[in-house]
């Protein structure tokens, strides 16, 4: 019989029902949805395109829900022209990639992540491994790129020509106090199109919810441009650039990891979605917890974050959003990527400040 309860409503209905209040047992139902209100649904951050579509088909196809986001992912991590994803991802200070990594499946409630991997371009898949071939959670620096090896994956070049020479302008420009010469102090080329690479956060967070229900997540990068060798942001982080929970939903972050990570904030969200929040409303009060714990040191004179983060959730019911710090930075309009069944398209996020100011 068809039931003509809109999604909104169900989730009331759970908030109704005195289920999921902040100090209630993880393990209580927060949304009840009727089996004929399921529809699979798949979010990402604005380079998902293809990422949605993959993992679209893979749910439609019966597969699993961690598998689809995985083979989703894949495509961003092996494209050499996404520079803030696995192969062709910017580099350390050293000029070395090092990627981050996380998966959660929903179903099993296994983990796993991967912090500065080196030579493999998709660590999302070695995040699966280390969740379901180990008895960790997290592997970072070398015995992660040990792990990769053990479990086959040969040692990989991922730098390519482009991030190799984005690096060398970053480190000839550092300082005019040491022998790196860049092009303009040595009177050849300009630099033009380089600068927007400066201190770059990337990356890919995709999340689906298939139409029995189940919940997985990914998210997968190269991480902070530049960075101090070693650095982990919160992207191979449980709980920061990742989390999900079967029961309510799933929520995954790009941008400044610092500030998620010490908030947790993908968990924060897909609690306050446990306590019946749309996921939009999740995610825009998780900025503006951030928002309003920033250090002076990060903020704009308007006393607004010195930097972007955002947020892309969805619920058991299939409800999404994609929310960010800023609706506008440098000309750019904040977007996400939704698949519900079709082709993939790009919305526009939430935001919780129109533009930096
Ligand atoms: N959110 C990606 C990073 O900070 O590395």
């Amino acid at each position: 019989m068809a039931n003509n309860w809109n999604r909104r409503e169900i989730v009331k209905a759970g908030v109704a029902a005195g289920i999921g209040t902040f100090g209630v047992p993880a393990s209580a139902p927060a949304v009840i949805r009727s089996r004929s209100m399921l529809r699979p649904v798949v979010v990402s951050s604005g380079n998902g395109l293809q990422a949605c579509a993959k993992a679209m088909e893979m749910v439609q196809s019966g597969v699993d829900t961690l598998d689809a986001v995985i083979a989703g992912v894949n495509i961003v991590e092996l494209d050499p022209d996404d520079m803030s994803v696995g192969y062709g991802g910017l580099p350390n200070e050293e000029g070395v990639v090092q990627l981050d990594s996380s998966v959660m499946h929903g179903p099993s409630r296994r983990a796993g992540g991967v912090g500065a991997i080196e030579g493999v371009k998709t660590p999302s898949k070695v995040a699966k491994l280390v969740a379901f071939r180990t008895d960790h959670v997290l592997l970072v620096g070398e015995g992660a790129t040990r792990f990769a090896r053990a479990h086959g994956f040969g040692a990989q070049e991922l730098l390519t020509d482009r991030s190799r020479e984005v690096w060398l302008r970053w480190k000839e420009n550092l300082s005019d106090r040491d022998d790196w010469l860049s092009p303009e102090q040595a009177g050849e080329v300009s630099t033009a199109g380089f600068e927007s690479f400066v201190r770059h956060y990337g990356t890919i967070n995709c999340n689906v919810v298939d139409a029995e229900g189940n919940i997985s997540g990914v998210t997968t990068t190269s991480g902070l441009a530049f960075k101090i060798p070693g650095r982990c942001g919160d992207s191979p982080i449980i709980g920061a650039g990742l989390y999900v929970d079967n029961e309510v939903g799933a929520c995954g972050s790009t941008g400044r990891g610092e500030a998620n990570l010490v908030e947790c904030a993908s968990f924060l969200v897909v609690e306050l979605m446990r306590n019946g929040a749309h996921p939009k409303d999740a995610a825009l009060a998780a900025l503006q917890r951030i928002a309003g714990k920033t250090a002076p040191r990060l903020l704009t004179d308007g006393g607004r974050p010195n930097f972007n983060l955002r947020f892309y959730c969805l619920n058991k019911a299939g409800e999404y959003a994609g929310a960010s710090m800023y609706g506008d930075l440098q000309g750019r309009t904040a977007r996400f990527v939704v698949n519900d069944g079709g082709d993939s398209r790009h919305e526009d996020c939430a935001a919780l400040f129109d533009a930096m100011s």
